[in-house]
């Protein structure tokens, strides 16, 4: 076992830093950019500032025309500094060699990739890996990311991606961990130490990147790239605090938004990238755009041209031109005519070459081209368990009527019914760029492995046509439904119907919002008719993101939220339903009743009329056609035991910090791991602030009638808040402590500041 462990963490690297010479370090590393920086060329400066995309197919000729040519003819002049979406040692290899043996300086390439949740070995996609709310796992997970990306070349993840999102129509939340700052900043923090390591020298860890600074999570309607419009409040309490956090963990890149933030486009906004970011907190990285979003600002209505739009991108501090060519064509012209002055391009140049000396790329520039590194690590057998393992802990069931799970292993008739039952890419997600298509173990697989049960598969209904493409349109199917009455037959002699059903991994992402939440295309219908003739139904749902599940919550006895849980998902989901596995994880976004909620999450503010009056009276805060709750809310989660909470105290109160305590007991008959919430609620606050706040959680593993009691410790951090000024303040005044878990909690006691 002790060996095991060792040859993982030779694998995944364990690096420990000597604090003591950092600082020296520092100075030496200075040193060195600034001499090098003193030897470039203005060309050569604007050149660090310049990515392309991957632009000619490398084990290729030479390109010859077009583009591509001329952004070969850069690449040997140094005036590409960085490069994306290429991969493979030899491939990164090839490429660096012509910037360290053809270019006048040598200055090597640093390699960029989206490494989001996976390189090879995929993870759940983000947003499931934060239902585990597990912080060593979800750093572990990014850790293995790290490693084969390392392996494969890559220097630099575009991730993770911190932002806070309430609007379950905005596809993207998949790629973030859900509505609720305080847990967002801790996974915030684990994924940016998980992908930096303590070295980031080392030829294991790659350079993370948080994007995408600041409000993308916030489009109004949940449309794609729309006008963010968010008060201070939302902005410094919500938006911010995960973006601090991985300035806290060290992250040495960020990534600007798309959107316009409050009628600034966030790549034009000096106030984020330079008084925010660079000055309050002194970050010493360097922002790259995103792609082409400093062109699009003219699209924004903010630049009349390129041109102005690279003036306004570098004065407001984007380091880095993702693809807009906006930089490379513009910027030397500009710092000629003294519109743009030189000092800004040697602070931005400054930056990326810093970020390239601590990646070690000076010392060894291929030192991530290593083919026989690349082959042992990528798809490492020890990187399949632990993803594994993330992904049953990513698992979260939503209802156990008559506690239908787990299922008996021996002597069942199974009914496995659904398109995405037996899919192996769905499972991936969408960002699969290095990932093998068909990869995934589906969860028709991972209950063969069962063998005691008599397992009968029918598809139901095709839930897409057509091609699969991370750029196009999902082609939902809404009209076939030839394969419903083999499904109907085989449901209705079962002893239990399994039904995988929700959005195919392609049907959330970037540029995927929806309008409706249900199940997509026929599958609402399907999942009818089968409750029509066997109820006995567990309902696993693959999706990214929150559905709207009313109908189904009310009728289907068991339903299990498996997510898009990566390449072990259908293991995962096997030995979940056979209870080789207790589910504990917990909702990191509120689930809506109804379409219309959205945005709903649990830590809003109080209106002046929060409660009915009276019966039959409407002049308070409510919906004359839905409730005000939502159908599953934030950091909900079953187990297939129980729990019970008691004795919630507060130990100890002084001038920096109070003690709480709670017991909790494992009341059922298994062993079973609880997430143990806790709310603050700030009774009297100006500017106001949410009804209860989360500020604090802690994994506990109770066997059958055991009882552990659990500390938490409230400081300044869990008590104050950002004013309209982005001044964080603690006001004394009367505070409820709520415990328990979920979000809904209302086991409470009170203190005073
Ligand atoms: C996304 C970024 C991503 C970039 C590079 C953009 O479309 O918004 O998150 O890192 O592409 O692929």
């Amino acid at each position: 076992m002790i060996k095991a462990n060792l040859t993982f963490f030779t694998i995944i690297g364990f690096f420990v830093l000597n604090s003591c010479g950092t600082n020296q370090k520092n100075d030496q590393l200075d040193q060195r950019v600034n001499a090098l920086l003193a030897q470039m060329t203005l060309e050569e400066k604007v050149g660090q500032m310049n990515q392309y995309s991957s632009f000619w197919d490398i084990t290729g000729p030479i390109p010859k025309e077009g583009s591509a040519a001329k952004q070969y003819d850069q690449l040997k002049k140094g005036l590409v500094g960085s490069m994306l979406n290429v991969r493979g040692a030899e491939n990164v290899r090839k490429l660096q060699k012509i910037a360290v043996e053809e270019t006048r300086l040598g200055i090597p390439l640093i390699f960029g990739f989206d490494v989001i949740h996976g390189f090879k070995t995929i993870s759940p996609i983000p947003l499931a890996e934060a239902a585990s709310w597990d912080l060593e796992a979800i750093e572990t997970s990014a850790r293995i990311a790290a490693t084969e990306a390392a392996a494969a070349g890559i220097n630099w993840t575009f991730a993770p991606m911190v932002d806070i999102s309430r609007d379950a129509r905005w596809g993207r939340v998949m790629e973030g961990a859900g509505e609720d700052p305080y847990l967002g900043s801790k996974i915030a923090f684990a994924r940016v130490k998980g992908f930096q390591g303590d070295d980031l020298s080392a030829p294991t860890t790659i350079a993370a990147c948080a994007k995408h600074f600041a409000g993308y999570g916030f489009p109004e309607a949940g449309k794609e790239y729309n006008t963010v419009d968010i008060g201070t409040q939302t902005l410094h309490n919500m938006v911010m605090p995960p973006f601090k956090a991985t300035i806290d963990a060290g992250v040495r890149t960020f990534m600007n938004s798309f959107s316009q933030l409050n009628g600034i486009p966030a790549t034009g906004s000096k106030y984020l990238q330079r008084t925010l970011l660079k000055e309050q907190w002194n970050f010493d990285g360097f922002v790259v755009s995103d792609w082409g979003s400093i062109e699009e600002m003219v699209e924004h209505g903010y630049a009349d041209d390129a041109k102005q739009a690279a003036q306004i991108a570098v004065e407001a501090g984007s380091d880095m031109d993702m693809q807009s060519l906006a930089y490379i064509d513009h910027l030397i012209d500009l710092v000629k005519s003294s519109a743009v002055p030189e000092t800004l391009i040697d602070d931005a140049a400054r930056r990326i070459l810093r970020v390239k000396f601590e990646l070690g790329l000076f010392d060894d520039p291929y030192k991530y081209c290593n083919a026989e590194r690349e082959k042992s690590t990528i798809g490492h057998e020890k990187f399949q368990e632990v993803t594994l393992e993330m992904a049953k802990k990513s698992i979260v069931l939503l209802k156990n009527k008559n506690q239908l799970l787990p299922l008996k292993k021996k002597g069942l008739n199974i009914a496995l019914i659904g398109d995405l039952a037996d899919d192996k890419t769905s499972p991936l997600g969408n960002w699969i760029l290095a990932a093998d298509t068909n990869s995934a173990v589906s969860v028709l697989e991972g209950m063969k492995a069962y063998e005691g049960n008599n397992l009968e598969f029918s598809v139901g209904v095709k839930l897409h046509t057509g091609v699969l493409e991370f750029a196009k349109e999902l082609n939902i199917n809404t009209s076939d439904k030839s394969d419903f009455t083999a499904a109907l037959n085989l449901a209705k002699t079962a002893d239990v119907v399994v039904m995988v059903l929700g959005e195919h991994g392609f049907h959330s992402g970037e540029g995927r919002s929806r309008t409706q939440l249900g199940l997509p295309g026929l599958q609402q219908e399907l999942l009818e008719q089968v409750f029509k003739v066997n109820q006995n139904i567990i309902l696993v749902l693959n999706n990214g993101r929150p559905l709207v599940l009313d109908w189904a919550d009310q009728h289907i006895p068991a339903i299990v939220e498996a997510w898009q849980l990566g390449t072990q998902s259908g293991n995962a989901i096997a030995q979940v339903l056979y209870g080789d596995y207790n589910p504990s994880g917990k909702l990191p976004m509120s689930f809506p009743k109804s379409i219309g909620q959205v945005p709903i999450y649990y830590n809003y503010k109080s209106t002046g009329r929060p409660t009915l009056p009276s019966p039959d009276e409407v002049f308070w805060t409510h919906y004359q056609d839905e409730q005000n709750a939502p159908l599953y809310p934030f950091g909900y989660g079953l187990s297939y035991t129980t729990f019970a909470y008691s004795n919630l105290k507060i130990n100890s109160q002084n001038d920096t910090s109070i003690d709480v305590s709670v017991e909790v007991t494992n009341t059922g008959n298994v062993q079973g791991n609880e997430v143990v919430q806790l709310y603050v609620k700030d009774h009297f606050a100006r500017p106001t602030q949410p009804i209860k706040s989360l500020k604090g959680f802690e994994l506990v593993d109770l066997n059958p009638n055991q009882t552990k009691t659990v500390h938490f410790t409230l400081a300044e951090a869990e008590l104050g808040f950002y004013d309209n000024d982005g001044k964080f303040i603690v006001q004394p005044g009367d505070f409820s402590i709520y415990v328990g878990g979920d979000s809904t909690t209302e086991l409470n006691t009170k203190f005073k500041l």
